[in-house]
């Protein structure tokens, strides 16, 4: 593959259709999912995010990358890219506190399962399998959930959501005509 620089892809904002989506499954590896790949993983970093899925930059595949620990480690970066990733198991429950780029200045507490064990493919289309808990568990089933059109939002008790209620209709307001939200700034 010849040499690029990654780019920043913009974030879609809460309201955007894309992260509403089902996300369709990769059949192949392209040279084109490859760079997206990179770009994906960049924008992660750029952001200072702990994950980031395709949908959240407009592309409804199913594709995430995470690096839960890299801003406790000194920003030693270890992205784990995960191509049409499946769930083989769930234990136990966990109350903790999430935030999500797409959701910017929104954070709450969501339920999930304390450990997991997830297989899928990374950039290089080998399988892989990984068995997490703590915060790479909780990145595993946030990024999931943005494959299936789920925002954390939608796991908050209806009486706990009514305090984000103003938060959310106000990034609504950026979606432009065809459901497309990169909110107030876009790069
Ligand atoms: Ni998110």
């Amino acid at each position: 593959m010849k040499k690029r620089k990654a780019e920043i892809l913009p974030i879609r904002i809460y309201g955007d259709k894309t992260l509403r989506e089902v996300a369709e499954p990769v059949d192949e590896i392209t040279e084109d999912i490859q760079e997206f790949i990179e770009d994906l993983t960049y924008t992660m970093y750029e952001k200072d995010g702990v994950g980031l899925a395709a949908p959240q930059v407009g592309r409804s595949l199913r594709i995430f990358v995470i690096d839960p620990f890299w801003f406790k480690e000194g920003g030693k970066k270890n992205p784990i890219v995960l191509i049409n990733p499946e769930f083989i198991e769930f234990k136990g429950e966990v109350d903790s506190e999430e935030g999500c780029l797409s959701l910017p200045e929104i954070y709450d507490k969501v339920k999930r399962a304390d450990k997991v064990v997830i297989k899928g493919l990374n950039e290089k289309g080998k399988e892989v399998k990984y068995d997490a808990e703590g915060l790479f568990s909780r990145s595993l089933q946030h990024e999931f959930d943005h494959l299936e059109g789920v925002l954390f939002i939608d796991k908050i008790p209806k009486l706990k959501k009514i305090v984000h209620m103003k938060k959310l209709s106000d990034l609504k307001k950026t979606t432009d005509e065809n459901g497309i939200n990169v909110g107030t700034i876009s790069l």
